[in-house]
């Protein structure tokens, strides 16, 4: 059972930003609506950022909306590859009081501590005997078809004992550590909502609508589970091909 999927292709990068922004504000409005909060968890890169600015632009019931993150860099808040940082500036013309914004501690020494105390939050903030179900989650795909920081042949992409995961570093591909909800609270999203642009993501993007193993395309995780899935992609990264 899932609760399906489509593509919307944008001509251009504004137009899947205002889609971005006007998919997430619907998410946002339907999740208040029946249930008084909205909670939404947003992917760091460089696509979604003008999406997060539209909608910061918007009038929305912000005192009832919770912020959290899909994955967070080894970095301090204030560091410019912080996921944090630059979803707070992108939002930073929303008054969304401040103590909503639950963020991964991505500087702390302890990674694997800050992943255990950051699933205690979730947790928390869901209510223990609920199900850990975003209402609105953007996600991303990397050039080697990561999603969140489920990066292939690692073995994370199958990870199914935890909500969220401390990954190592990658060396050789210059990759700091990271922090990094896992494949089942992914997939228990209401609404995927996966943004990619340019030529550059083609290829992973069809990969990852096929069937196959997720440790080699580990963005095909974001198919499974009960939540709506939207590929929001620019003309170019949608071309078959
Ligand atoms: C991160 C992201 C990551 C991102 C993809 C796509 O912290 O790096 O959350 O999963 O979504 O790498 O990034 P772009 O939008 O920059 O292509």
């Amino acid at each position: 059972m899932n609760g399906g999927e489509e593509t919307l292709v944008a001509a251009d990068a504004a137009e899947l930003a205002r889609l971005g922004a006007e998919l997430i504000a619907r998410a946002i409005a339907a999740a208040i609506d029946a249930r008084g909060v909205a909670r939404i968890a947003l992917s760091g890169g460089s696509t979604p950022s003008e999406a997060y600015q539209r909608l910061a632009a918007l009038s929305l019931p912000w005192a009832q909306t919770e912020w959290f993150w899909v994955d967070e860099r080894a970095v301090a808040p204030d560091h410019p590859r912080s996921n944090y940082g630059a979803a707070r500036r992108d939002l930073a013309a929303a008054p969304i009081p401040e103590e909503r914004f639950f963020r991964m501690e991505g500087e702390s020494p302890d990674l694997a501590g800050a992943a255990a105390r950051y699933e205690r939050l979730l947790r928390a903030r869901f209510g223990v005997a609920s199900a850990v179900s975003f209402d609105v989650m953007t996600l991303g795909i990397g050039d080697d078809a990561h999603t969140a920081s489920l990066f292939p042949g690692t073995g994370a992409a199958g990870i199914e004992d935890r909500l969220v995961a401390a990954i190592p570093a990658q060396p050789d591909k210059g990759l700091e550590p990271r922090l990094t909800l896992t494949a089942p609270v992914i997939q228990e999203a209401r609404l995927k909502l996966l943004l990619a642009r340019g030529a550059g993501k083609r290829g992973v993007v069809a990969q990852a609508k096929r069937p196959g193993p997720a440790d080699e395309v580990p963005a095909r995780v974001v198919r499974g589970g009960p939540g709506r899935l939207v590929w929001l992609l620019d003309a170019a990264a949608a071309q078959a091909g």
